[in-house]
């Protein structure tokens, strides 16, 4: 199964995620691409989208990603994924208002646009997690699992 990961990142920490997912994929079943290099095209042949992002503004997506998530947003039709999920990072103690929002973003937004999701999004509170990697490499074991049989809710 062919995962792509995109990483909407601020100041890196989304990135060391995405990095640490992809190497317990493993190469070459998955790749990794920055929100803000990422295009359309790069979704094609991808069976599973992993979303790993950061939250700023009032809740939203980094800065970097919007222009991506405008993509996504704008496209008359998306190539045809099998499913998707997300890694939301923020953080609960300085932002409870809007906390990991921005995975919530990504989530409503493929969501809307028809692709199916495998798992609910994993929302993860930096202010207090000490081991966000672990933490996520898990949670993407399981949601391989359910994205490789039916998963979809
Ligand atoms: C200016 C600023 C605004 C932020 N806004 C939010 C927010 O609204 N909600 C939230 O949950 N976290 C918020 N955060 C916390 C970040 O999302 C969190 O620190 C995250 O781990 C940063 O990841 P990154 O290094 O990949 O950008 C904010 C952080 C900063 C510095």
């Amino acid at each position: 199964m062919d995962t792509l990961i995109v990483v909407a990142t601020m100041t890196g920490t989304a990135e060391m995620v995405g990095e640490d997912v992809q190497a317990a994929i493993g190469a070459e079943r998955s790749r990794m691409v920055l929100a803000e290099r990422a295009q359309l095209e790069d979704l094609d042949g991808v069976e599973t989208l992993l979303l790993v992002s950061s939250t700023y503004g009032k809740g939203e997506v980094p800065e970097p990603a919007k222009p991506f998530y405008a993509m996504l947003e704008a496209a008359a039709r998306l190539p045809a994924l099998a499913r998707f999920g997300v890694i939301g990072l923020g953080d609960r103690s300085l932002y409870p208002e809007t906390f990991a929002q921005g995975g919530q973003q990504w989530d409503r937004l493929l969501h809307s646009r028809g692709i199916v999701r495998a798992s609910a999004p994993l929302l993860i509170d930096c202010s207090t997690c000490q081991d966000l990697s672990d933490t996520s490499i898990a949670w993407v074991k399981g949601w391989l699992r359910e994205a490789m049989t039916e998963g979809s809710r």
